[in-house]
């Protein structure tokens, strides 16, 4: 059976989408078969992972969504066993439309039911907001990763999610975890980076994963070219990181 980890925070830019790819890729690499779902409407990590419209219209979430299309015609093969569900900007459309159906929260739980049968594990890249779609991810889910850049008021946006991730348990999903806080784009020489580092791991110890992953540029530059780190700069420190996170995640998750 497969797991459905949520990649998700109410902030913006923290690593969400850089984490779901390169810990996709790390794992696919590893021989695992692996789906990651782009549900943020912004769509960057279907370009991430180098998914550019060419023209033609490629069906994604939002036909998922609203019973357009079948999982088959939803599914692109990125990498070996790397398999992506895209999407676009009219995803937004999706939370219109679902909202308007009985156990709406429920909608992607049930439409991922099949996915478990196929992948060892299935990412889900959350838009930046408390919005209806990020509660269909954490409906959906077994655990969730909450990527933090060590920065000001990191502590205090990361208590106010842990909270809401306790209410959906409590209301929508019993069976809900917190899969790890990731550090992420640490910068070692920063005092505040490393104070809030310090910080969270006081405040989460068990919770936080071991790894952290450093302020890299080729990160960026591997999102741009729409190919995963592993591939795009496989020695880079950021590189190195997620191989590791992906060591530790597959402890916990063999
Ligand atoms: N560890 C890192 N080092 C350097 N740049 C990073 C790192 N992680 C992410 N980035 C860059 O920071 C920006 C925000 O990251 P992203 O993963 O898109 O965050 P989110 O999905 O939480 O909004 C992107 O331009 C991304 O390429
Ligand atoms: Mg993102």
């Amino acid at each position: 059976m497969g797991k459905i980890i949520a990649v998700a925070s109410q902030k913006g830019g923290v690593g969400k989408t850089t984490t779901a790819i390169n810990l996709s890729a790390c794992l696919a690499v590893k021989g695992k078969k692996v789906l990651v779902i782009d549900s943020d409407p912004q769509a960057s990590l279907s370009f991430g992972l180098g998914i550019r419209r060419n023209g033609e219209k490629i069906k994604g979430l939002y036909e998922y969504y609203t019973e357009r299309a079948e999982l088959e015609e939803v599914l692109i093969e990125c990498i070996d066993n790397l398999f992506v569900i895209p999407t676009r900007i009219d995803l937004f459309m999706a939370e219109l439309e679902v909202f308007e159906t009985e156990e709406r929260e429920k909608k992607l739980r049930v439409l991922l039911e099949p996915c478990r049968e196929i992948f060892d594990y299935i990412f889900i890249d959350c838009p930046p907001s408390f919005s209806f779609l990020t509660l269909c991810a954490l409906v959906a889910a077994d655990s969730v990763i909450i990527p933090v850049q060590c920065e000001q008021f990191a502590l205090e946006a990361l208590r106010i999610f842990i909270k809401l991730l306790w209410r959906i348990k409590g209301n929508f999903n019993e069976s809900l975890e917190l899969e790890g806080i990731l550090l992420t784009m640490f910068s070692k020489h920063i005092t505040l980076s490393r104070t809030t580092a310090e910080d969270i791991r006081k405040v989460f110890r068990t919770k936080t994963f071991e790894t952290v992953i450093p302020r890299n540029i080729a990160l960026a530059e591997s999102s741009i070219h729409g190919i995963p780190a592993i591939f795009y700069a496989p020695e880079a420190a950021g590189t190195i990181a997620y191989k590791e996170l992906a060591l530790e995640f597959l402890k916990s998750n063999p």
